[in-house]
């Protein structure tokens, strides 16, 4: 399990940034290999700004867009125009023009939301599973999607995607996606669909975005070894394959 690389900025708009330039190395590395990339985004405060920065003219001339497919690990299971769905950030900072009236570069088709509206979340998570065999996303053995690139928020409890401390989704052999029940610790206190932690070590690559002094406990005790990953599920993101990108002050608890 161990192992990631850890990369300390200055602060969120740092991480931001070096999110969106890893994102686009990847796309760059995944469009050479395979002609198409595959990137899972996350919900949470953190992708706005990444998005913006991938607006930004120096990147968004390198970023190639129209090989581009944009999926989610998870989502809340409310309409995709809801300001608490994991797709609403996109759609403002991505799917929209930007301040400067610079038309979106991606097209719709290619952002591909949860189908929230389904009739429960068994239903929508069938479908979701459907939709990524026919994109023709490649599969493991195991049954999760590889994505070239998987973006993760770290939660203040230790969460990832929406598999919440002493969620059945965090035991090894849960299965590939579930609805979540709306947690009653953390919010929005909305149900969820989620993928479970297997998804993350399927992915070629894992970016965890984790900035600002309210994550430093929650990163101290994902980096502990002491820690089981039913109690702080984001250490299954502590692969070789990820790289965290923190800042000075959700690091401030981390061993030098
Ligand atoms: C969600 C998530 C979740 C999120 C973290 C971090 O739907 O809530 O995908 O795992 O990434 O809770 O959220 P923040 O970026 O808001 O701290």
């Amino acid at each position: 399990m161990m192992a990631p690389t850890v990369r300390i900025l200055d602060n969120a708009q740092g991480v931001a940034e070096a999110a969106a330039d890893r994102v686009i190395e990847a796309a760059i590395t995944a469009v050479a290999a395979r002609g198409v990339f595959h990137l899972c985004s996350t919900g949470g405060s953190t992708p706005a700004a990444l998005y913006r920065a991938l607006r930004e003219p120096s990147r968004a001339a390198r970023m190639p867009w129209a090989a581009t497919q944009i999926w989610f690990g998870d989502d809340r299971f409310v309409p995709r125009t809801d300001p608490l769905s994991n797709v609403f950030p996109l759609d403002a900072q991505l799917l929209s023009a930007d301040a400067a009236g610079t038309a979106s570069p991606l097209a719709t088709s290619a952002v591909h939301p949860w189908p929230t509206t389904a009739a429960d979340a068994r239903v929508a998570v069938g479908a979701y599973l459907a939709e990524l065999h026919a994109a023709g996303v490649p599969h493991a053995q195991t049954g999760f999607p590889i994505f070239d690139l998987v973006l993760i928020g770290i939660g203040g409890d230790g969460h990832c995607l929406s598999v919440f401390p002493g969620s059945a989704l965090a035991a090894e052999g849960a299965p590939v996606a579930a609805g979540v029940p709306a947690p009653t610790h953390i919010e929005p206190h909305v149900p969820r669909l989620s993928f479970s932690l297997g998804m993350l070590a399927s992915a070629r690559e894992v970016l965890a975005l984790a900035p600002g002094a309210g994550k430093a406990d929650a990163l101290a005790r994902i980096f502990a070894s002491s820690t089981a990953v039913v109690d702080a599920p984001a250490r299954a993101a502590l692969l070789p394959t990820a790289t965290w990108l923190l800042d000075s002050a959700s690091a401030a608890r981390l061993p030098a």
